[in-house]
C-alpha cells in the first residue's frame, strides 16, 4: 500500500461514530475469559466465540475493525468464510496482534519488554497476503515503587517505534499501543507523570524510527487513579487530564487515539471516552479500541451456547452503539438503560 493508502486506512479505523474491537487475545489469556463462564480452551470454542462476535448483525455501524490474533485470522466462520473475508464484506477492516508478548525484563524487576521484533517483516507480508490492513503491538510500562524505569521505557518506545516502521513498510497500518497499567494504589498524578513521559520516549522514538504520524494509530491507556488507590479521581477529572497529557506529548498529524480499557468496567471506559469528547477541541479523532470493555457483556451472555447466541450479539451491538454515541459526546446514562429496547 502507498502511504495515501495507508493513510486512507488510518481515517477509515477512526471514523465518526466508530471504533475498533480489539478481539485478539492470545490462547492464554481467552482461557482466562473462558475460565470466567467454564467454558473449556478449546480451538472450536474459540472460533466459535469469534464467530459470534463478528457475525452480529449491523456491527459495522459502530465498528470500523477487528483486531485478531494469529489463529483468529485463519479461522472461518460456520459457513466456510474466512474471518477476514467475513468482517470486510461487512465493512470492517481486518487486524492482526503481531506482537509475541511481553516478556520479563532482564535488570528490571516487575517490568516487561514485548518481543516480536525478529521475523516481523516476513510476518507482515504473510498478513497482508490474509487480508490484514492493520496491525497492533502492545508495550507494558508498570508503575511501582521503583518503576518504570527509563531502561524499560526506552527499551519499550524503541521496539514500538521499530515495529511501526517495518508495518508501514509492509504496508499495514500500525496501532502503536503503549499502556501504562492501572494495577497499583498509585495516585491519578502519578498515572499522568508516567503517562507523559512514555508517551515522548515513544514519540521521540517513532520520530527516529522515520514512522509517518498520519498513517497510524495510537492506542494508549486513560490518565486514571491506580486501581487500589483509595481516592478514584472521578469522570471528568481524568477526562481533562487524559486531554492535557495527550496534547503536550501526540503530534497533531496523528489522525486518532483509539483507547484501550484496560481493566476500567464497560460503563466508565464510556463515560470516560464520552466525557472526553463532550470537552471537545482535540486535533485528533478520540474513540476506542477496547477489548474487555466492548466484550465482557457478550462474553458473560454467550456462556458457550448456541441458545445464547442472540443473547450475547444484541449485548455486544448495544455495548458498540454507546461507544459510538460516546466518540461524539453524545453518550448518557438515560441511553445506557435502553440495552432492553434495542432488543
Ligand atoms: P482492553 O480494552 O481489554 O484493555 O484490551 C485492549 C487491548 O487490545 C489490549 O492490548
Amino acid at each position: 500500500m502507498s502511504t495515501n493508502e495507508l493513510s486512507r486506512v488510518a481515517l477509515a479505523m477512526v471514523a465518526p461514530g466508530k471504533g475498533i474491537l480489539a478481539a485478539d487475545e492470545s490462547t492464554g489469556t481467552i482461557e482466562k475469559r473462558f475460565k470466567s463462564i467454564s467454558v473449556e480452551n478449546l480451538e472450536e470454542n474459540r472460533r466459535a466465540y469469534r464467530d459470534m462476535l463478528f457475525s452480529t448483525r449491523g456491527l459495522s455501524q459502530h465498528i470500523s475493525g477487528v483486531i485478531l490474533y494469529d489463529e483468529t485470522l485463519r479461522q472461518k466462520s460456520a459457513d466456510g468464510t474466512p474471518f477476514a473475508e467475513l468482517l470486510a464484506k461487512n465493512g470492517i477492516l481486518p487486524g492482526i496482534k503481531v506482537d509475541a508478548g511481553a516478556k520479563d525484563m532482564a535488570f528490571c524487576p516487575g517490568e516487561k519488554i514485548t518481543e516480536g521484533l525478529d521475523g516481523l517483516a516476513k510476518r507482515c507480508a504473510e498478513y497482508v497476503k490474509l487480508g490484514a490492513k492493520f496491525a497492533k503491538w502492545r508495550a507494558v510500562i508498570t508503575i511501582g515503587k521503583d518503576a518504570p524505569s527509563a531502561a524499560c521505557i526506552n527499551a519499550n518506545a524503541h521496539a514500538l517505534a521499530r515495529y511501526a516502521a517495518i508495518c508501514q513498510a509492509a504496508g499495514l497500518v500500525p496501532i502503536v499501543e503503549p499502556e501504562v497499567l492501572m494495577d497499583g494504589d498509585h495516585d491519578i498524578d502519578r498515572c499522568e507523570q508516567v503517562t507523559e513521559w512514555t508517551l515522548r520516549a515513544v514519540f521521540a522514538a517513532l520520530a527516529n524510527q522515520r514512522v509517518v504520524y498520519e498513517d497510524m494509530v495510537l492506542k494508549p491507556s486513560m490518565v486514571i487513579s491506580g486501581k487500589d488507590c483509595a481516592k478514584q479521581a472521578g469522570v471528568q477529572e481524568v477526562a481533562e487530564r487524559t486531554l492535557r497529557c495527550l496534547k503536550r506529548t501526540v503530534p497533531a498529524a496523528v489522525p486518532g487515539i483509539a483507547f484501550l480499557s484496560g481493566g476500567q468496567s464497560d460503563e466508565l471506559a464510556t463515560a470516560h471516552l464520552d466525557a472526553m469528547n463532550k470537552i471537545g477541541g482535540a486535533p485528533w479523532r478520540l474513540t476506542f479500541s477496547y477489548g474487555r470493555a466492548l466484550q465482557h457483556p457478550s462474553l458473560t451472555a454467550w456462556k458457550g451456547r448456541e441458545t445464547n447466541l442472540a443473547a450475547a450479539q444484541i449485548a455486544l451491538a448495544h455495548r458498540a452503539r454507546m461507544n459510538g454515541l460516546a466518540t461524539a459526546g453524545r453518550y448518557s446514562a438515560e441511553l445506557e438503560k435502553e440495552r432492553g429496547k434495542a432488543a
